[in-house]
């Protein structure tokens, strides 16, 4: 087998959020290796400027390009809203792919009605990548975006359900969804979740939107892209055995561990996590 078959994927985001990702590549390649860094340090990405937000992934990106993987994966959709075509220009000739497009298209295939909404970092949604991406594919689509910056202190905190959070949801959504009363044909039927920290948050954001709206995200249509991308490229691993998985984080390996676990739904130890400088 080739060499670079037998290097890791690369996934990064600002924090633990990319671990969605991660499991749901974990689960569609099991043979492949993957190597995952979590920018905890400068986290959030959400609420800084688009040059911060591209000199921060650059360094990130960089980092595991040093490393050496065969494929980079940006696991936060702000980095990729953000970065993506330079980052592309930036490691050319090796394979990049971002979580916007991916997400775009599980939202444009899930909803029948074609309303749609976005939620995601300020950032991404004032940079208008999704409200982009899905009308591109679905010109019929009505998209309505919303910035929810409080969500990803609450995931990182691991703060999945509870009051509290339905509380934080209910403000920044119950405007957008209406209750049973009120609610038209023309009402969103899908929300889509365009960070990758939201899925944590999934139960809690179901209630407040009501079991009628489908919820989806970018992890599992991803997952889908890699191995096309790996196909194509004919990077695909193809051995037997399970893949190898590392974990970075630039700031504190026992918070990483602690909060990872719930984001990759199995016990991830401190000593499985290298505390690396950027
Ligand atoms: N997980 C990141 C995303 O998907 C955002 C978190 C942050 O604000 O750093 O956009």
């Amino acid at each position: 087998m080739s060499e670079a078959k037998q290097l890791p994927i690369g996934l990064f985001d600002s924090g633990m959020g990319g671990l969605t990702v991660f499991k749901a590549l974990a689960q569609e390649l099991p043979t492949e290796s993957l190597l995952y860094l979590g920018d905890t340090a400068r986290l959030p990405y959400g609420t800084k400027a688009p040059s911060t937000i591209v000199r921060y992934t650059l360094k990130a990106a960089q980092r595991l390009v040093d490393l050496g993987i065969k494929m980079l994966v940006v696991a936060c959709n702000t980095a990729t809203a953000a970065a993506l075509p330079t980052l592309r220009t930036h490691f050319a000739p090796l394979p990049v792919l971002g979580v916007v497009e991916p997400g775009a298209q599980a939202a444009a295939l899930a909803s029948r009605n074609g309303h749609i909404v976005v939620i995601a970092t300020e950032a991404t949604i004032a940079g208008g990548a999704y409200q982009q991406a899905i009308v591109r594919l679905r010109p019929d689509a009505v998209v309505i975006a919303r910035a929810c910056t409080l969500f990803v202190p609450l995931a990182e905190e691991g703060w999945m359900d509870g009051p509290l959070v339905e509380g934080v949801a209910r403000r920044y959504l119950e405007d957008i969804f209406p209750n049973q009363d009120r609610r038209q044909r023309t009402s969103p039927d899908t929300l889509l979740l365009g960070c990758t920290h939201f899925p944590l948050l999934q139960a809690a954001l179901q209630q407040v939107v009501g079991s009628h709206v489908r919820i989806v995200d970018s992890a599992a249509t991803t997952a889908q892209h890699v191995a096309r991308t790996l196909k194509a490229c004919d990077l695909l691993h193809g051995g037997q055995g399970a893949g190898v998985y590392k974990f970075l984080t630039t700031d504190n390996a026992t918070r990483f561990a602690r909060t990872g676990s719930l984001f990759l739904g199995r016990p991830l130890d401190a000593k499985e996590v290298a505390v690396v400088d950027i």
